[in-house]
């Protein structure tokens, strides 16, 4: 049966501690692995935009001996002119990997259903599975275990990247406390608590929503955000999302709050003065840009293991 990656939770623990190892190896000996996917092609399809996730698969597909096709669908979305039943079809006589960036979860769970190769999801409205598995590799390097761990996390919770935070966090059995405002529009979906909860029960995770910034960061290993204005949020929101979120706003006052070694992340693109201050994601806690680096390794760790070659 064909793997897919449309949630970090479509992996195991043990499958997600594997790909994390591997991206390890790689990143020590990228020679070693210069020709793993020789004469192999994935094409990556964006409805949004993208630096980091674009770049990092692009290069990470030539590093490991292969092909990458950007495909821009913007002017033209999934399922419009033709079906994403055909349109997956169509694709995967082509190519080896098939991801996606897309605004809709179900663009992606579709071309997952219909696609003879792997599929990866490169962010929808639901998840951000190769954004976790570079952080916790990141994770992994500056804390030196994936166990027993606090991590906090602060702003937007209706949100793509925080779902995958709280699944991998239960996942691995951690503490993370989501601080955000109260509300539908801010908070968790019903779906994604539901998951997390399940999960917890098994690996005694701790998850909580909870609304008060300063009680969430303390004691916490890893202080995390993400953007105020995800891509595809209307510009005439931004006044009043930022007036919304900016008790939830990373300050040195919150780091402090934090223990003494914590770490700063931020999975990026970030704002200066919106989901953290200048000082923190420019100050000596922050590992952002090692963030950054190890969607590269982590990606082609990901791209190996869906096509069987570990
Ligand atoms: N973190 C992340 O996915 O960045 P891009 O939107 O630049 O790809
Ligand atoms: N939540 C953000 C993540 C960007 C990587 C967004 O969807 O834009």
């Amino acid at each position: 049966m064909v793997r897919h990656l449309t949630k970090i939770s479509d992996f195991s623990k043990a499958e997600c501690e594997n790909v994390i190892n591997k991206a390890i190896e790689i990143k020590k000996n990228p020679d070693k692995f210069d020709t793993a996917l020789k004469g192999e092609t994935l094409l990556m399809v964006f409805e949004k935009p993208s630096l980091r996730t674009r770049i990092s698969f692009e290069v990470g597909m030539q590093q490991l001996g292969g092909h990458a096709i950007f495909y821009s669908i913007k002017e033209s979305p999934l399922g419009k002119k033709e079906n994403i039943h055909d349109t997956a079809k169509t694709a995967s006589r082509f190519v080896h990997l098939i991801a996606a960036r897309v605004f809709k979860r179900h663009d992606i769970w579709d071309l997952a259903q219909y696609a003879d190769v792997p599929v990866i999801n490169m962010l929808d409205d639901f998840a951000h599975p190769c954004q976790m598995i570079g952080d916790f590799l990141t994770i992994k390097e500056k804390k030196e275990r994936l166990e027993d761990l606090k991590i906090a996390y602060f702003g937007d919770a209706y949100n793509n990247v925080t779902y995958d935070l709280m699944r991998i966090a239960a996942m691995f059995g951690l503490k993370l406390d989501v601080a955000c405002p109260e509300g539908t529009a801010y908070t968790p979906e019903q779906i994604v608590l539901e998951e997390v909860a399940q999960i917890s029960k098994k690996t005694g995770a701790k998850v909580n929503v909870v609304h008060n910034a300063f009680d969430a960061a303390k004691d916490s290993d890893i202080i995390y955000t993400d953007s105020w204005m995800s891509y595809g949020i209307p510009v005439e929101e931004e006044d009043d999302r930022r007036k919304i979120f900016m008790p939830y706003q990373v300050s040195l006052k919150i780091m402090k709050a934090a223990k003494p070694d914590a770490i700063f992340m931020n999975c990026l693109p970030a704002k200066r003065g919106y989901e953290q201050t200048a000082e923190v994601i420019d100050g000596s806690q922050s590992i952002v840009f090692d963030q950054a680096e190890n969607r590269l390794h982590g990606q082609k760790a990901i791209m190996l293991f869906l096509r069987e070659k570990f």
